[in-house]
């Protein structure tokens, strides 16, 4: 067997992955583009390679003696599948077919211009890959991630969510998932769907948060105009409001109100649940 290559391994899922893969000593490189970041980010006894999708020259040294690779692309990139399109190409080339692509639950439900997960995976499945196809929903981890200030600031949490739920999935759990299915048998194919134990809506995350701060934290529950405004107010800039108002509407929507069985069937324990992370990140 070969290596595996871990793309997007300083990032939150791909950090964990890299984790999970050390705990179990499996043959792994890191795909990483800022060596000194790496090093703070997954320790120093990782082992790192440069690669950078953006850029051909970094794929032959990358995908030395690698026969797997954890393809994951950045978040608030309208223009994903173009960024992960040439390597996708030269993997098949090299005939390096086993793949396990991070996309999101839901996907399948966007209508609108939000579209890259699903044509990354349409190019996987029709090029031939070996393909395993990770499903999580919103992440535990956006709350420490995204919602800092939000929360510890404005002791609010801000998403145009409505009153609709989603079960959030701790990344430590997903990490895990990586890793097992990385290096076993029998997973080709294979479409999983990750949730944590429970279906919360955001009124329900702001009582956890409440809960784990000590202090009163509020979900004010924005329209997408007032989120919008809110953000332009901020200075962010103008591409980000219409992304996350597509992302949220899964859970504004009831579309990703679901409870998953999968990390339990996998991991043989249950998923990790939402005020545990918070425990971990926001206490
Ligand atoms: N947040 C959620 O709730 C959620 C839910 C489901 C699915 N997802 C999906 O998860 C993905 C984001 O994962 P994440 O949260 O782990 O992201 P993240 O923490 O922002 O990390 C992104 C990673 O990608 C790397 N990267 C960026 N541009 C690159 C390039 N041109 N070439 C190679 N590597 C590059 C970054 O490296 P540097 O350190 O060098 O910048 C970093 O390692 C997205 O595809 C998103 O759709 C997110």
């Amino acid at each position: 067997m070969g290596k595996i290559l871990v793309t997007g391994a300083t990032g939150t899922v791909g950090s964990s992955v890299v984790k999970s893969l050390a705990h179990i000593n499996a043959d792994f490189v890191a795909g990483i583009r800022n060596p000194a970041k790496a090093k703070e980010k997954l320790g120093a006894a990782v082992p790192l390679v440069s690669f950078d999708f953006a850029d051909l020259s970094t794929y032959a040294a990358a995908t030395k003696g690698v026969d797997r690779v954890f393809l994951i692309g950045p978040p608030l990139d309208y223009t994903l599948d173009k960024l992960l399109a040439p390597f996708i190409d030269y993997l098949k080339n090299q005939n390096i077919l086993r793949v396990v692509y991070l996309s999101a639950f839901g996907v399948d439900k966007i209508s609108n211009e939000l579209t890259f997960h699903k044509v990354v995976e349409e190019k996987l499945k029709a090029d031939g890959f070996k393909l395993t196809t990770l499903r999580p929903t919103f992440f535990a981890q956006n709350f420490k991630n995204y919602e800092w200030d939000n929360i510890t600031k404005y002791k609010i949490t801000y998403t145009p969510s409505g009153s609709g739920k989603t079960a959030f999935v701790d990344i430590a759990d997903v990490g895990e998932v990586a890793a097992k299915v990385l290096t076993e048998n029998g997973h080709e194919g294979k479409e999983y769907v990750l949730t944590g134990p429970e279906s919360l809506s955001y009124y329900d995350a702001a009582a956890l948060l409440t809960e784990v701060r000590k202090e009163p934290i509020t979900y004010p529950a924005p329209t997408p105009q007032q989120y919008t405004e809110t953000l332009t107010q901020a200075g962010v800039p103008d591409f980000i409001a219409p992304y996350m108002i597509t992302v949220y509407s899964m859970i504004a929507n009831n579309q990703v109100d679901h409870v998953s069985q999968v990390i339990p069937q996998l991991l043989g324990r249950s998923a990790t649940p939402l005020k545990t992370v918070l425990l971990q990140e926001l206490a």
